[in-house]
């Protein structure tokens, strides 16, 4: 039921506005357009939002699967207005209640007592809101979630706001008299400004905040699976280098026995870059294709970087002109893509000089900021979207159109793209930037599994071998593991007195590729974030309560697991926080404590790796390029702790699309004691679909 109340209002006193438009949404109708998910719109609605510029897809049967839960906040504690074309926003919080998400943030993690202006940049080192993907999703502590959908610069009150008719009010103190008295007095409701007319909302219950995060994935079309060469580990090369230069670098990463996946082509592919031409340079590229090809026999695939801004030389100007802005990116047109047709001029552009002779993926740069560089907010559009939204949802129309681009042709893509939003869970992109904090970068790869986006702490180069060390070791347990070499023309080898540990740590992650291609597949199939925030998991609240408890940073979980404890500079010791259960060290299998703070000391070849009671980790032998269709591999199969364990492990072609089809593969290990003696089992599931051999041999850490 819906009851809407509206006013014109002509205040007595304010004589220079003639009319103030006022509407009321009392009680708006909240319809469940999935388990436990529920939307309303306020106010008009928009007919381009965040989760439409993306496409999105919602999973309604995998969500169906999760548990029922009742509409989790109290109606009336909330409420929705619109006036004089903006909408007002507001929901209940308690006393102990924290908030996550809301964008990509770098330094902090709980957004309660925060103000957040939700705007795409690049993120200019505060948590301000201004960053890569300001994804206007909040989840609670206790167990909800809301997302406004809307691709307006939203500001969120996060808990600060104090109302004269608050339901739960502060506490009135005088500062005179009373030493605790607090300047920012106790807000009880989120409260949000939405600069438009109206907006579509959703509530995503839980119970907990990882089922309101898969609800949330999931709506958004679940996680995205990679293609498994995407898990591998790749290298950018510097801007200028040739067709040359790439195939000397490609051997030396043979020479030097060290995995390399897929090569990235900086700027100089092309003939003109910032603004761009989108076609290869033929003096660095006399025979594109040539070298595509031989990249392929040698394993290894390309990814091109581009921004979207069109060069007045390039053979898509003329055609693509009337379909842009009013206002120019580095000379170069800004285009409309909101619109069929440009994108269709891309994709034969595309299809014709990139996709046709073998590139695998795209890296999009330049889609966030910084406000100097991008069209300002006075540019117009000749869809009549704003510049406001424009910003909002440039990222996302580039990614779901480059996404599809691959996807007609049945070919898995994993790329980088520099700006995202709401609705980005399935698309096939990982978030990067140029700011190069090392801890920075790990507390934004832990927010990234609030918001459904995957960022990677990627590697350029570094003050002193430990420091080399240490980030390399933080990639290669990321989304992507990428040493981005761009301007630094750095190597994994650059520093030969670490060059060994960091080849170590990156066959490390090849044999874990048949645990992390699961821990996607999760990701797509339960919208379970492969890596993701301790705040996650299960007995969070109350390793929260243990005495002493600094905060629980720079660590997180990754698959099933594994917990993840990454190391920096000058620091020989760490504290980590186990949750409740037995946990143990992943290499040597020793116990490390249950529930409680431990101090690790882990030397520098190791990052530290903890594995949980009853962890079942499959692995294969290091190699250096990710497993192809056609081959058959061994499993090994660690068995971690003294608790029985099962695990399904994922698998398919890894690098097309066919397991639509059914053309996957759910096969079941089992390990339990059976009088003082491992009973171990292995069903391997549809055969079609299923690259290991039968056969797995079973390794004890207990
Ligand atoms: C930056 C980007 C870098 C690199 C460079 C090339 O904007 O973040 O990773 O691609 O452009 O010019």
């Amino acid at each position: 039921m819906s009851i809407k109340v509206s006013y014109k209002v002509k205040p007595q006193l304010l004589i220079f506005l003639s009319t103030i438009s006022f509407s009321v949404f009392a009680q708006p109708e909240w319809r469940e357009v999935a388990n436990s998910v529920w939307k309303t719109t306020i106010g008009n609605q928009q007919s381009l939002t965040l989760l439409s510029a993306a496409g999105v897809v919602p999973k309604l049967d995998a969500i169906a699967g999760l548990d029922k839960v009742p509409f989790p906040l109290e109606l009336e504690k909330m409420n929705f207005a619109v006036v004089d074309g903006k909408s007002y926003l507001r929901f209940p919080l308690e006393r102990d209640e924290e908030i996550y998400g809301l964008g990509l943030q770098f330094q902090t993690h709980n957004q309660r007592g925060r103000i957040l202006n939700l705007h795409v940049d690049h993120y200019g080192g505060k948590d301000n809101g201004r960053t890569h993907a300001p994804v206007p999703f909040y989840i609670s502590s206790r167990g909800y979630g809301v997302l406004i959908d809307a691709p307006q610069y939203i500001t969120v009150y996060a808990g600060t706001g104090v109302r004269v008719a608050a339901d739960d009010p502060p506490i009135v103190q005088d500062r005179n008299t009373d030493t605790l008295w607090q300047p920012q007095p106790y807000s009880d409701a989120v409260e949000i400004l939405v600069p438009a007319e109206g907006s579509d909302v959703y509530v995503f219950g839980g119970p907990t905040m990882l089922n309101v995060v898969q609800r949330y994935n999931l709506y958004n079309g679940g996680g995205y699976l990679p293609p498994k060469w995407g898990l591998g580990f790749t290298q950018r090369v510097p801007t200028l280098y040739t067709a040359q230069d790439i195939l000397r670098e490609v051997q030396e990463f043979a020479d030097h026995d060290f995995p390399l996946d897929f090569i990235g082509l900086e700027p100089g592919w092309q003939s003109m870059a910032y603004p761009c031409t989108f076609e290869w340079d033929k003096g660095r590229f006399p025979d594109p294709e040539g070298l595509i090809t031989t990249l392929a026999e040698k394993g290894v695939r390309a990814n091109l970087w581009l921004n979207p801004y069109v060069s007045p030389t390039a053979s898509l100007y003329d055609s693509i002109k009337p379909f842009s802005g009013t206002h120019t990116v580095w000379n170069g047109l800004v285009v409309d893509f909101t619109l069929p047709k440009p994108r269709d001029i891309f994709r034969h552009h595309f299809q014709k000089y990139q996709l046709d002779i073998g590139v695998s993926g795209f890296k999009i740069d330049e889609v966030d900021g910084f406000d100097n560089w991008l069209w300002p907010d006075v540019a117009r559009f000749p869809s009549g979207y704003s510049a406001e939204v424009m910003r909002q949802c440039y990222g996302l129309l580039l990614q779901k159109m480059t996404a599809d681009w691959f996807y007609q042709i049945n070919k898995r893509t994993y790329g980088l793209v520099r700006a995202s939003n709401a609705g980005a869970s399935a698309m096939p992109y990982v978030i990067y930037n140029d700011y190069y904090s090392h801890k920075d970068f790990i507390t934004a790869l832990i927010n990234s599994s609030f918001i459904g986006v995957l960022w990677t702490p990627e590697v350029r180069a570094s003050g002193s071998a430990e420091e080399w060390l240490r980030r390399m070791q933080s990639v290669c347990f990321s989304p992507m593991a990428m040493l981005n070499a761009w301007s630094s023309g750095t190597k994994p080898w650059t520093f030969p007195e670490v060059a060994n540990e960091v080849r170590d740590v990156a066959r490390l992650r090849m044999q874990l590729l048949p645990y992390l291609y699961t821990a996607f597949a999760r990701y797509q199939q339960e919208g379970i974030p492969p890596f993701r925030a301790m705040q996650l998991e299960s007995g969070y609240a109350s390793l929260r309560g243990l005495a002493d408890a600094p905060s629980i940073t720079y660590q997180y979980m990754m698959g099933e697991s594994i917990l993840v404890a990454p190391m920096f500079t000058g620091d020989s010791i760490r504290r980590v926080a186990l949750p409740p259960g037995k946990w143990y060290d992943f290499y040597t299998g020793a116990y490390v404590g249950n529930g409680d703070w431990i101090t690790v000391k882990p030397g520098l070849d190791k990052i530290p790796l903890f594995v949980k009671d009853g962890g079942i980790i499959p692995m294969i032998e290091a190699r250096n390029q990710a497993p192809r269709p056609d081959e058959k591999l061994t499993l090994e199969v660690r068995k971690y702790g003294t608790a029985p364990g099962s695990y399904l492990l994922y698998d398919d072609d890894g690098v097309s699309f066919d397991y639509e089809k059914g053309l996957f593969s759910w096969s079941e290990l089992t390990a339990k004691l059976e009088d003082g003696k491992w009973e171990c089992s292995f069903n391997p599931g549809n055969k079609e679909a299923f690259n290991y051999s039968e056969k797995v041999n079973w390794k004890f850490f207990e």
